[in-house]
């Protein structure tokens, strides 16, 4: 089952610039990223930090707090602190709306 819910709007999202969402109470950080859009889950595995406050590069997104960066595409960690991996989403693009399925881990 995956149902998707509209997350915001495409346009809404700059590029390599995380924007954190809310979807069915799970938060989400949205990237727009490489000519694509990413949705990972916005807790780093870690500690309780949002990693949308982080930064983006190389299709990766950075904690800021330890520094330890995950995969846009698999959410798994690259380097410790961080030994688990973060959730990430399906996205759809219909228009200019950004859908993510949140019932539904990648
Ligand atoms: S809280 Fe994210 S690496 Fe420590």
């Amino acid at each position: 089952m995956s149902a998707f819910v509209r997350a915001c709007a495409l346009s809404e999202l700059e590029e390599d610039t995380p924007k954190r969402v809310e979807l069915d109470g799970t938060p989400v950080s949205l990237v727009r990223t490489e000519g694509e859009v990413f949705a990972i889950h916005d807790i780093c595995s870690h500690a309780n930090v949002s990693l949308s406050e982080g930064e983006v590069e190389d299709c990766q997104i950075e904690c800021w707090l330890h520094g330890s960066t995950f995969d846009l595409r698999t959410g798994k960690p690259s380097g410790l602190p961080a030994t688990r991996p973060v959730p990430v989403y399906p996205v759809k693009i219909e228009g200019d709306d950004v859908l993510v399925s949140v019932s539904q881990e990648n």
